[in-house]
């Protein structure tokens, strides 16, 4: 027993693989050229291990898969949606729920529906599709993170908590009714995928309500929050998942959820909330934009697989795996020297990319230097959450690269692969160029935009990485 160690077993067995392959590396050239540089253009045939997201991607268990079958397909009252609909509630207390095709359909319909021009949202952070929601309708997203947030090396529990002490000021600084709702997303997908604490939740709801203000949070990945609310915070050591859970979202007065996440569906999201108003003020925009109150959107099979994701996410052992491999690789890179952001977050591996690539400026895009770096080096989409991402929002505090971990979808191999074309591109990281952008639309600009390099790209003759024989 003394040697015994410890060993990650997933805690399910392949029932049906997709095959991959790894494309030679001038053909990974050239894919990269005729995707204008941008990694969203690419097809998903030619990349290898596919780390842009874990929105949507992950692998649906066997009874999700048999919940499709029984999907119950009407268009007004469907069995489905009642299922959907008393699974939430007995998650979050939340008796009113409308289904909506996914995240942002959600926060389309909910700030149309409560928001005015002039009005401020505060959150820890937003997501950009949030942000870009807010806006749309004249209103304006701040973010007020910790200031820990801002420093990468820091150890810090809960790097996604919003500062109480800015909120508290802005809030007691505005006029009357401008700030009708604060958010928080948890986990704080923006910085670094870092959880948000129940203290934070319980203080921020408390200043939200004193100030007249609703708490709103958006819900993608409340599983792995409450995960890192057991981990981190000492008064939830031993008390179960569910029970967190519910203690979290007894703080809020709604939630949106982009279900794509910790739904564990390829489609669908869900607003939630304890209040008849809001219920009332929201379901005429979701019948407008949407669909009918009891579909909002979605096929009956979907809503029926959405409700079965819900109770499957808050499995132990599926959390401790989830966790662990992307614990694991932050882990792994940090022992090579590769700038990381520390502590873990729930669902991806954030690189620094501006000290990574510190020979590229900001102005042409560190994060997607290394982007386009881990594509032609090893076939690995990631994402680049930095400058170009934020279009010509205010700087975020550094320049990251987001390799974000589907569930379900990768086992510990594939992730080695990734740390090792890391390592990789590490040992020589000069020798890829920056990015100007050529052609980008004014909103959301990195899922479009068409880039070009600054300089030369290295001959592909030296990243043909080789992979084990039997591979
Ligand atoms: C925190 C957060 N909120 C909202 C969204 C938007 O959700 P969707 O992609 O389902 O529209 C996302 C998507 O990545 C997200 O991470």
């Amino acid at each position: 027993m003394s040697e015994w160690k410890p060993i990650r077993v997933p805690p399910f067995r392949i029932k049906m693989v997709e095959p991959i392959r790894r494309l030679p590396a001038a053909d990974r050239w050239a894919r990269m050229a005729e995707a204008h540089w941008n990694v969203f253009y690419l097809r998903s045939r030619d990349v290898f291990i596919d780390l842009l997201t874990d929105s949507g991607t992950g692998a649906m268990s066997d009874a999700q898969w048999a919940a499709l079958v029984m999907g119950d397909e009407a268009y007004a009252g469907s069995q489905s949606f009642e299922a959907l609909r008393a699974v939430v509630e007995d998650l979050t207390g939340m008796p009113y729920v409308l289904p909506v095709h996914q995240g942002r359909g959600a926060e389309h319909v909910f700030f149309k529906a409560l928001l005015r021009p002039g009005q401020v949202v505060p959150s820890n952070t937003h997501f950009d599709t949030t942000r870009a929601n807010i806006r749309a309708v004249g209103a304006t997203p701040v973010d007020l993170p910790v200031p820990e947030a801002a420093d990468p090396d820091l150890e810090a529990p809960f790097k996604g908590d919003i500062d109480v002490d800015r909120l508290a000021r802005l809030l007691r600084e505005a006029a009357p009714g401008q700030v009708p709702i604060v958010m928080l997303t948890v986990t704080n997908n923006a910085l670094g995928g870092q959880p948000v604490s129940m203290e934070n939740i319980r203080q921020t709801a408390e200043l939200a309500h004193r100030y007249g203000a609703r708490l709103v949070m958006d819900i993608a990945r409340f599983a792995e929050n409450c995960y890192f609310i057991r981990q981190r915070e000492p008064a939830f050591r031993s008390v179960p998942l569910r029970d967190i859970a519910r203690q979290m979202f007894s703080y809020a007065d709604a939630c949106l959820m982009s279900a794509k996440k910790d739904g564990l569906v390829p489609i669908g999201g869900f607003i939630a909330t304890r209040h008849a108003d809001v219920y009332e003020a929201v379901a005429p925009f979701l019948i407008l934009h949407e669909g009918f109150l009891t579909y909002g959107g979605l096929a009956g099979h979907e809503l029926a697989a959405m409700a079965v994701g819900l109770q499957e996410v808050l499995d132990e052992a599926y959390l401790a795996h989830r966790v662990g491999q992307v614990a694991t690789m932050v882990d792994e890179l940090h022992r090579r020297g590769i700038p990381v952001v520390r502590p873990a977050g729930g669902h991806a591996v954030y690189v620094v990319a501006d000290r990574l690539m510190d020979h590229v400026p900001v102005e042409a895009f560190p994060g997607q230097a290394l982007t386009v770096a881990l594509y032609c080096a090893g076939g690995v989409r990631a994402c680049e959450v930095g400058s170009l991402l934020m279009g010509d929002d205010e700087r975020p505090p550094y320049e990251l690269v987001r390799l974000a971990i589907p569930r379900r979808v990768y086992t510990d191999e594939h992730l080695a692969y990734v740390v090792r074309v890391l390592a990789a591109i590490a040992e020589r990281p000069r020798v890829w160029p920056g990015f100007r952008v050529v052609r980008a639309p004014a909103v959301l600009r990195h899922f479009t935009a068409h880039l070009a390099p600054t300089g030369p790209l290295p001959s592909p003759t030296d990243w043909e990485l080789p992979l084990a024989e039997g591979d």
